[in-house]
């Protein structure tokens, strides 16, 4: 049977970094009431890189971690829900600035659960098309669809990408995913498209491209399936919780990790958490977070990790990763 592993990982975050103190400035905010409903203090945020740029520069710090040649490289799958454009995909616009001519391109869009999406649908893709490297990216520029004048959203959100190589091996390494989605839910958080607008429409639907949240059911969905999602990855790998080394959740609230480990009765050092820096980068947090640790050297051969993530959709997952660099 054949693994498939995490070879090597990589980020890229703007250099702008704003603090909350600087919000303060533009919206009614402050920085005590950000820091104690979200954990936030900071954020990188893009002074003109775009998603696929920063995309880029994620996987090429990958690809060098993974010590491989761009040409190795059968798969790009991006997890973007700020693409530069509706088309080409974000995926696409990676390929041609990495010059990676052997591969197949394209985007997935499922929010801040892209990344685990992502993993799921390289890993499937990798064994039945026999493919011996791919790059999972999650990547986001959000500044450029948040609402700058609402004081509710715009301190949240972060620009920044991150990518991990995958690569067939023998050595035990992404084990059972999990993935759901609930589309009635639909509403709860948006970036809207195109106006429905042509001579033909009678009934013209006007849309508004900046990102909408209602953020209390979004923070009573994020706890349910958070809990819910790692539960099932136990269940699924025949795990208990005191197998696991670390928790790589979704970056969107300190308060919703917290209310996980308490529920779970786990020490909060066994989240690894880093929104202060970053804020909620989407789809972005995740693979962020792993070079983060990779970089600080806290994983270990053998270690054994879940991600969990929840977003937009409204969709969640998880997944477990046998650490095996
Ligand atoms: N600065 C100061 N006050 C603010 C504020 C800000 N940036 N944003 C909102 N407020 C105010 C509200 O207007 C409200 O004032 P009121 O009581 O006078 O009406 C008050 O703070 C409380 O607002 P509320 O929305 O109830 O705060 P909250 O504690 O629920 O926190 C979120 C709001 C958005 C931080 C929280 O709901 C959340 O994290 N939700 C999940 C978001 C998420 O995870 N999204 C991404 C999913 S991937």
């Amino acid at each position: 049977m054949k693994e498939v592993i995490i070879g090597g990982v990589g980020k890229y975050t703007p250099s702008r970094k704003v603090t909350n103190e600087q919000l303060s400035n533009m919206v009614d905010t402050n920085d005590e009431w950000i820091r104690s409903r979200t954990g936030i203090q900071s954020r990188y945020v893009s002074s003109g890189e775009d998603t696929s740029n920063m995309a880029a520069r994620a996987s090429l710090d990958a690809i060098k971690d993974a010590n491989i040649s761009i040409q190795d490289i059968d798969l790009i799958v991006v997890a973007t829900c700020t693409p530069d454009m509706f088309t080409p995909s974000t995926a696409c616009l990676v390929q041609g600035i990495i010059g990676a001519e052997n591969a197949v391109a394209f985007d997935i869009g499922a929010a801040c659960s892209g990344f685990i999406y992502g993993l799921n649908v390289a890993k499937s893709l990798m064994i039945t098309n026999n493919y011996k490297n791919a790059i999972v990216v999650g990547a986001e520029n959000l500044s450029k669809s948040i609402d700058w004048k609402d004081r509710s959203t715009c301190v949240l959100f972060g620009d920044g990408a991150g990518a991990v190589v995958l690569s067939i091996s023998d050595t035990k390494g992404i084990g059972h995913s999990f993935c759901k989605s609930d589309g009635t839910k639909w509403d709860a958080i948006t970036i809207e498209g195109n106006d429905l607008d042509s001579p033909f429409v009678k009934d013209k639907i006007i849309r508004n491209s900046k990102l909408k949240m209602k953020g209390n059911e979004v923070f009573k969905f994020a706890t349910s399936t958070i809990v819910k999602s790692i539960n099932k990855i136990l269940e699924d790998n025949n795990l208990n919780i005191e197998d696991i080394d670390y928790i790589i959740p979704h970056q969107a609230n300190t308060r919703i990790i917290d209310y996980a480990a308490k529920k779970l009765k786990l020490p909060i050092d066994k989240f690894y958490i880093n929104i202060h820096e970053y804020g909620n980068t989407s789809a972005a947090s995740i693979p962020i977070a792993i070079s983060e640790m990779h970089e600080k050297k806290l994983l270990k051969k053998g270690n054994k990790i879940i991600l969990v993530g929840f977003g937009a959709g409204l969709t969640y997952g998880a997944t477990l990763i046998n650490w095996a660099i």
